[in-house]
């Protein structure tokens, strides 16, 4: 008996397994890249395991794939692909940290309340509530209603717990402004300041650190990873305002000063209690895993004479996507739809480079016969 299923266990046939990014790989901003449709609705017809990881955020999980499907024009042929945003692990934080500070587009504080988080505020809250808080915001442009925890501050104010990342703002203004508030404060207490060098922040959480991603615009666009970098530099300045560069460029005349600079900067931001989550961290992959064996037992399920063999990481940017998923040992298919252009300096070699997505598939399938 022991013997008969050790014989079935080695003769199991392999199939491959695909992890797509999103932007750049299946869809460019609102445009919808076609190889993408031709792609997915070949593994669909062969039932071959693939989910959806992918840096964006602000939606829900189910949201996104919907979306995604839609800009493809599958929506009604496809059932939901199992998918992996960049803020998916903060679900498992929602008990830890009561009351939260949400970044993001205006309104997606409501994921965080869907994943259970119980007080959560986005800028648009304390922009109503606090006159004069954000000067230079958009929220009074914002059409559509939303719902807000602000009937939840209570006289004394409020003190949050921890900042929450989901997703790139589209108010910078507003959100430079609160998160330094939020940095700089004394334990989380909103309107507070404690200025002392070695004090510890704030958790903040951030759900990705890319600093580019590819729209449908020619050249790559900023993400979340050059906000991150500007709430640095802002934070290092308010803390030590002698940081901010002067009119007459001092460094250049005084490489000595820019030195001390540099080095007063470094050990400001060592204060900053920060978690990194998305692509390259090995969390991320770790999720895309878990979906992607559940995805392969719908499709097989458990007795199956298939399995999982070699995993392809398919993604567009070489830093987040590539370097990620070859450190975590899949194999890797870079496409050149995204951020990624010949003469780029590519941090680890990439299993393959392909024209699109359709092409890694193509590949990808045919490694595995
Ligand atoms: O960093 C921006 C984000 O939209 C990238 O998404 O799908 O390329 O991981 P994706
Ligand atoms: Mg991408």
């Amino acid at each position: 008996m022991i013997f008969k299923r050790y014989l079935t266990l080695a003769i199991k046939k392999k199939i491959p397994g695909f992890v797509f990014d999103i932007d750049g790989v299946l869809v460019q901003g609102s445009r919808p890249i076609p190889a993408a449709t031709k792609a997915l609705k070949f593994l669909h017809r062969n039932k071959i395991p693939f989910v959806f990881l992918t840096n964006s955020g602000g939606l829900l999980e189910k949201e996104k794939s919907l979306q995604v499907l839609r800009k493809l024009g599958i929506e009604k042929e496809f059932p939901p692909v199992k998918t992996i945003l960049s803020h998916t692990p903060y679900k498992a934080l929602s008990k830890q940290f009561k009351t939260v500070f949400s970044v993001g587009p205006i309104g997606s504080s409501r994921v965080l309340r869907e994943y259970g988080f119980e007080k959560v505020f986005e800028a648009s809250d304390l922009i109503e509530k606090y006159k004069g808080i954000a000067p230079f915001n958009m929220v009074s442009q914002r059409k559509e209603p939303y719902v807000s925890d602000n009937a939840k501050i209570s006289e004394d104010g409020l003190k949050f717990d921890a900042i929450m990342v989901l997703s790139d703002p589209r108010d910078w203004a507003a959100d430079l402004q609160i998160v330094t508030d939020l940095l700089v404060s004394d334990n989380g207490k909103l309107g507070s300041l404690n200025l002392a060098k070695d004090k510890k922040t704030i958790p903040i959480f951030w759900s990705q650190r890319d600093f580019q991603w590819k729209t449908e615009y020619s050249l790559p666009r900023f993400a979340l990873g050059a906000f991150r970098e500007m709430i640095f530099k802002l934070f290092a300045i308010v803390k030590q305002p002698e940081l901010v560069t002067l009119p007459d460029f001092k460094q250049i005349n005084n490489k000595e000063d820019l030195k001390s600079d540099k080095i007063e900067e470094f050990k400001i931001l060592n204060t900053i209690t920060e978690h990194v989550m998305g692509k390259p961290e090995p969390i991320a992959y770790q999720f895309a895993k878990k979906e992607l064996d559940k995805d392969f037992i719908e499709k097989h399920g458990h007795d199956s004479e298939t399995e999982i063999g070699e995993i392809f990481m398919v993604g567009d940017n070489p830093l987040s996507d590539i370097i990620g998923a070859h450190r975590y040992g899949w194999s890797t298919c870079l496409v050149k739809t995204g951020v990624y252009y010949d003469g780029y300096k590519l941090p680890v070699t990439p299993t393959m480079i392909v024209e699109n997505v359709e092409e890694a598939v193509k590949n990808g399938c045919k490694r595995a016969q």
